[in-house]
């Protein structure tokens, strides 16, 4: 008889942001006459760069060519993008990366949720809670799922690592008492809370992860928005070429959310039990997957030109005076207000105690504010919430305003 994955039987019904715009499309169906400012999903709102549609254009006229054509491409992305991401992106952090050591993809999202399939079915998972639930729904589809400390002291599969206020949202170390987890999943700045991790606290993750034999799975798409002197590359760091897989995001660096463009680095030196890291995602992504389109690699390699890092850093700036906007505004009220200074996401402590779900529908109903409960990332997020910097001005003005005069 076939049988299906039990493991998907062990998720939640369904998958958060989808949940949450299910529960938006009801609210907006009972008031169509309301006009609801949506900061759930942190998804942008600013058009493409200039540069970025012109290249687009231009790929276009390629394709309608016999001459300029392009049909499958390199599994892992065309040389004019990948070295660009080598020399600028990298090369401004004065990190060396190899041509060969990146993997274009379609995104963030795919590369941090398909990783796991180089990995044991058995390998112990550690993430913060709360924590991006790609991260945690993937693990949970390969079997790794399970919240348990196991009799012989061993990880559970899959241990959540506490990020509170008091820790600042970056998780402590695991005790030296406890198995090491065999991957570690870090995210700064990071989604949801909007926290930041110090060269020294990445430095501490570093060396636990190369002391226990340890992969750090180090998503930094929000990057772009750091303001302090902070590690925008877990590759900044020394060891990390020997432990760690970084991911990369054109989503929030250039908004193409809707575009799709990432970008995943395996050093050639990552290595299991003598295998290369390198070689086995070059294995899978062939096989699994035929590259990102022309069309999206030649409009990423735009992001990259003088002139498109001005355009997408006119854009980042937009995004950041909203996430000001909001934190300001909030703090004004009382509330305590985490995040927004190096991310495009605003943590919130709940009002008056109230649950991250019950205040969702708060202020759903009374200020026609669509934001992200913080239980839905994690345990620890109960009594958070997450708003996104990635309305409009306008709306998000009228946001802080709403919520001001529902308050006072
Ligand atoms: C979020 O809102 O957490 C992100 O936009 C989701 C994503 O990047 O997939």
């Amino acid at each position: 008889m076939i049988k299906i994955n039990e493991n998907y039987l062990k998720l939640p019904g369904s998958y958060l942001f989808s949940e949450i715009a299910g529960r938006i499309r009801k609210y907006n169906e009972n008031n169509p006459e309301l006009d609801l400012i949506r900061l759930g999903i942190g998804d942008v709102t600013r058009p493409l760069a200039p540069s970025v549609v012109e290249a687009l254009h231009r790929a276009v006229d390629d394709e309608a060519a016999a001459e300029s054509f392009h049909g499958y491409g390199p599994e892992a992305g065309y040389e004019f993008l990948r070295s660009k991401i080598s020399e600028e992106h990298y090369g401004r952090l004065g990190v060396k990366i190899a041509v060969d050591e990146i993997f274009v993809g379609d995104g963030a999202k795919s590369d941090t949720g398909n990783i796991g399939d180089i990995f044991a079915a058995d390998s112990t998972v550690a993430v913060c809670d709360p924590v991006y639930p790609v991260y945690v729904d993937t693990n949970a589809m390969a079997g790794r799922a399970g919240n348990y400390r196991q009799a012989d002291g061993r990880w559970s599969r899959l241990t959540y690592l506490p990020c509170t206020a008091e820790n600042n949202f970056v998780p402590e170390l695991p005790s030296t008492d406890e198995a090491a987890p065999e991957l570690i999943y870090l995210c700064f700045p990071n989604n949801p809370t909007g926290s930041v991790i110090t060269r020294e606290q990445l430095g501490l993750w570093v060396d636990y992860a190369r002391k226990n034999g340890s992969i750090i799975l180090y998503d930094a798409a929000y990057e772009a928005y750091i303001t302090e002197d902070l590690p925008h590359s877990i590759f900044e760091i020394e060891g990390a070429r020997e432990c760690a897989i970084e991911f990369c995001s054109f989503s929030k660096l250039a908004g193409f959310t809707g575009i799709r463009l990432g970008y995943t680095v395996i050093p050639r030196e990552l290595k299991v039990d003598g295998t290369s890291l390198n070689s086995l995602w070059s294995r899978r992504q062939s096989t699994k997957f035929n590259g990102a389109s022309y069309l999206t690699q030649r409009a990423g390699e735009a992001v990259f030109s003088v002139q498109g890092q001005k355009e997408v850093r006119e854009t980042i700036a937009y995004y950041q005076a909203n996430a000001r906007t909001i934190y300001s505004g909030l703090s004004k009220l009382g509330w305590q207000v985490y995040g927004a200074v190096n991310a495009p996401y605003i943590w919130l402590k709940t009002p008056d105690n109230m649950g991250s779900w019950e205040f969702f529908d708060y202020l759903l109903e009374h200020a026609g504010i669509a934001g992200t409960p913080g239980s839905g990332f994690g345990p620890c997020g109960e009594g958070y919430f997450r708003l996104t910097a990635f309305g409009t001005a306008e709306k998000t003005e009228e946001a802080v305003a709403r919520i001001t005069t529902l308050v006072r």
